[in-house]
């Protein structure tokens, strides 16, 4: 071997080494794996091309300058999943705890970069200190180079970001401004201000798990969509979850056939809904019979559990789900649900994914916290989202679609392309009780009549035929029929093109 071979192979292997034996142990103490290994399990075979090996930091103060380790705490390149291409960033604990150096963000930016020239997703491994102390501004001004791509990135690419270890400070709002934010237990964390911080400003006193763990961000606050057990979980359900996804938004996602056959009937659908209007059943249920081989990838699945989003195939194809959960607040919709669905239509619609609704909604939730809290302009996100999509909508109203609640779900009104309601739908302004009570309040001391009332409304308005009339619903389906039905809908809409019309942007109620 020549010399300058030799030299090669050595600077690449003090390169894979990043912060030394001792610092890989300690890494792998934590339960964790390191930068290079998380590549290695989230890449097809052999098909990771590194970028940028030999790139050093910039810094001379505080003794940086004999302090140089080739990579920076950054591992960037490209690779495939599944055969298909996607550009990788993985940040090395080992490496001054993976803080960002202005060095290491310049890594970023250029596969982001890149990415965006060719049209493929971007996959953010995250495990680091945070801003890299030494460097100050430097790498402040580093971590807004990447913010900005990552707001051009968005809507053209899909970005997702797998939170390994620390991530705080300024250095959440790069995952912030992803697609997706995946956690691993017990392993990573997320804040704005640490424990510390937080009991000097407020007094309160917490862990960093409990302020920012996996657990806190995807049942309190929603920031995160998963938490996996460990780190090769978290890894395998991203080459999984990948899948589902176009590379780019001028391309649709790409279809996987499976042996389920597009039309399928399960006549337990038939007896899915209970012929008592308040007894909830399993949303789940329907959407496991219904879509591809009963593969569904729930996201947010403890977080405002009130609403059921995920991604599923129909036969083949990727589709969104959206779904009022009967089980949990009867389906109503609240700020939360408003939130978590509204952002989920919108990165079907920017990725081409067409959205299948399942209805079952009796309104938006009452009460002051949630009028406080702004549901006007939170469920307005919804109504929004669902207006502004252009990518086929097929709806399904199972049982009840009631007042507002009922326009704001994918209704025709907002340019739902095929709606559908099950025999026992029950759309109207609100339940026959809530109606009489209002309308005939003169009768309040006469029973009788009030049930008499309610039974009249009950059958001129509780049932889907007042809306088919309208033709605010297509058709009237037999639930056990109800794939086929939505398969077909799919197919028809394959070349579905409409435009909304030019403007800057929107104005989305925030
Ligand atoms: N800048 C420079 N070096 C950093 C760093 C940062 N932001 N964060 C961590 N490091 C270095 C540590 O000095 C340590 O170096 P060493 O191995 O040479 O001793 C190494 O990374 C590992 O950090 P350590 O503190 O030993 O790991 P830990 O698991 O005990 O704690 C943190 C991890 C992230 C909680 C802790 O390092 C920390 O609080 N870092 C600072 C966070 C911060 O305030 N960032 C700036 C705001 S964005």
């Amino acid at each position: 071997m020549h010399d300058i071979q030799k030299l090669l192979e050595d600077k690449r292997a003090k390169a894979r080494l990043g912060g030394g034996e001792k610092r890989i142990a300690s890494q792998h103490a934590k339960g964790k794996l390191t930068a290079r290994e998380r590549l290695e399990l989230l890449l097809d075979e052999g098909s990771f091309e590194e970028w940028d090996m030999f790139v050093e930091h910039r810094c001379s103060d505080f003794g940086m300058a004999d302090n140089k380790v080739p990579g920076d705490g950054v591992v960037t390149g490209y690779g495939m999943i599944n055969g298909r291409l996607v550009f990788v960033f993985s940040q090395d604990f080992t490496v001054f705890g993976g803080a960002l150096s202005e060095a290491h963000a310049e890594k970023i930016c250029k596969i982001m970069d890149q990415a965006m020239k060719v049209g493929a997703p971007v996959i953010g491994l995250n495990d680091s200190g945070g801003a890299r102390i030494q460097e100050g501004v430097a790498s402040l001004g580093g971590y807004a180079e990447v913010f900005q791509r990552n707001v051009m990135a968005s809507g053209v690419i899909p970005q997702i970001s797998l939170i390994m270890g620390p991530c705080a400070g300024g250095a959440v709002y790069s995952p912030a401004m992803t697609d997706f934010i995946f956690m691993v237990k017990d392993s990573s964390y997320m804040f704005v201000t640490g424990p510390e911080v937080v009991k000097t400003v407020t007094h309160e006193e917490v862990s960093a798990e409990e302020l920012g763990g996996a657990s806190a961000h995807t049942t309190k606050s929603g920031v995160a969509d998963l938490a996996f057990e460990n780190d090769v979980e978290a890894i395998l359900m991203i080459r999984r979850f990948y899948n589902y996804l176009p590379l780019n938004n001028r391309e649709k996602p790409p279809v996987r056939k499976g042996g389920d056959p597009a039309d399928r009937r399960d006549d337990s659908l038939d007896t899915l809904v209970p012929d008592h209007p308040n007894k909830p059943y399993d949303i789940k249920e329907l959407i496991l019979k219904v879509v591809d081989d009963g593969d569904f990838f729930e996201i947010q699945p403890e977080h405002a559990k009130n609403i059921v989003v995920g991604m599923a195939r129909m036969d083949g194809q990727t589709v969104g789900i959206v779904a009022n959960n009967p089980q949990v607040l009867a389906g109503c919709l609240d700020i939360k649900s408003s939130i978590k669905a509204a952002r989920f239509v919108r990165f079907c619609d920017a990725f081409n994914i067409p959205v299948i609704t399942f209805v079952d909604v009796p309104g938006f939730m009452p009460g002051t916290a949630q009028e406080y809290g702004g549901i006007i302009k939170h469920g307005a996100k919804l109504l929004y989202a669902y207006a502004e999509c252009t990518v086929p909508k097929v709806t399904v109203i199972t049982r009840k679609a009631y007042g507002g609640a009922y326009d704001v779900m994918s209704s025709k009104h907002l340019r739902g392309d095929v709606n559908f309601a099950w025999p026992n739908a029950e759309i109207a302004v609100m339940g026959a009780k809530g109606a009489v009570e209002i309308i005939f309040r003169e009768d309040k001391g006469d029973p009788a009549k009030l049930a008499a009332k309610e039974a009249e409304y009950k059958a001129r308005f509780a049932n889907p035929f007042v809306a088919g009339a309208r033709g605010f619903i297509d058709d009237v389906i037999q639930p056990h029929e109800t794939r086929k039905r939505i398969c077909r809908s799919l197919a028809m809409l394959r070349d579905k093109k409409i435009e909304n019309p030019w403007r800057k942007h929107g104005n989305i109620p925030l």
